[in-house]
């Protein structure tokens, strides 16, 4: 009997025709985003799962489904599955690394320097009629050339950013769970390691690129905002969660910060209202992977291990290899 498999969100066209050529597919092209019981209920009788960010795989929705065998994630982050109970439960657990990392670079570098350089704020001031005459002190902003870069998370995303700094003249300093090689620290641009203090009072802007768990959650608080300098900017392109939301805004509105530019938010797609009154804050909804060829590159990959997964091999991506396959 055919396998089966639910794509929970709508992917490219392609990929589900590819899926059915191992599978009996259950799509989702309207792209409904289902709660999570009406997922428990769709996930029933299925082999295999290809989920995206906003799917909540818990305990209780695995438990629920006990013939499951392969949740297969388009997005490197897995924050959304409860790895740990799927390895209980003989669940394989993928992602989708590195085919990202070099789109996320580039987006992590347009939303420091739109940040740095105020540059939606200066359109929208330009859209609302207010260019009127040229003033020496028009929207004045913060270099990025010769600044001082702090990374937090200096995964291979955060590797990336590092690397495209060094045609600015930037020094790179970074914070990370364990210090790099000495080779990879070269190759980041020699960046050095310091401590999160140390980062944070240092940069003239502070790059989050750091996974999100509950040991990171607020990782960026009210105490680190304080100790950065007035002048510095933070961009997190990382995971809504790991910076305290209404700690970033009453900073940014009392300008103990000069900006922030932001792809993800806690409790995203809604994002605090207040963050739309500010005019320092550059604001994405979590974009920074979505190039064309990227987005298709981590879908086929999210393909690849499910149809690994469940046609006996082992996939490329797998998260808990400790897991036992379900025969
Ligand atoms: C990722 O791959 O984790 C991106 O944030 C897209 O969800």
């Amino acid at each position: 009997m055919q396998q089966k498999i639910l794509v929970a969100r709508a992917v490219f066209p392609d990929v589900i025709d590819r899926l059915s050529q191992y599978f009996e597919v259950a799509a989702n092209q309207a792209d409904h985003v289902y709660a999570d019981q009406e997922l428990v209920e769709k996930m029933t009788g299925m082999d295999g799962l290809l989920t995206t960010g906003s799917e909540r795989i818990t305990a209780a929705a695995l438990a629920a489904n006990p013939g499951l065998k392969a949740v297969c994630n388009m997005a490197v982050g897995y924050n959304n599955i409860d790895v740990d109970a799927a390895t209980r439960s003989g669940i394989m657990v993928t992602n989708t690394p590195d085919v990202l990392n070099e789109t996320t670079a580039d987006f992590a570098w347009a939303l420091m320097m739109a940040t740095a350089r105020r540059i939606t704020e200066a359109e929208h001031w330009l859209r609302a009629g207010k260019w009127v005459k040229w003033r020496y002190d028009t929207l004045l902003g913060a270099d990025v050339h010769g600044s001082t870069l702090g990374i937090i998370g200096m995964g291979r995303i955060g590797q990336a950013i590092a690397r495209r700094s060094s045609g600015f003249g930037m020094q790179v300093i970074y914070h990370n769970r364990s210090r790099l090689t000495a080779d990879l620290e070269g190759r980041a641009n020699d960046a050095q390691f310091v401590s999160k203090e140390v980062l944070l009072r240092t940069a003239d802007h502070v790059m989050l690129v750091l996974p999100y768990s509950p040991e990171t959650h607020h990782t960026i608080g009210a105490a680190e905002l304080a100790l950065m300098k007035p002048s510095a900017t933070l961009t997190n392109v990382a995971r809504g969660g790991i910076v305290d939301d209404v700690a970033l805004i009453a900073a940014l509105r009392e300008r103990r910060i000069a900006s922030a530019g932001l792809d993800v938010f806690e409790n995203e797609p809604a994002l605090h209202p207040d963050f739309l009154t500010l005019p320092n804050v550059v604001l994405t909804p979590h974009i920074a992977s979505a190039s064309e060829s990227t987005r298709r590159a981590m879908a086929n990959c999210a393909a690849d291990n499910l149809i690994a997964a469940l046609c006996g091999t082992s996939p490329p991506n797998l998260l808990n290899p400790a897991v036992r396959r379900k025969e």
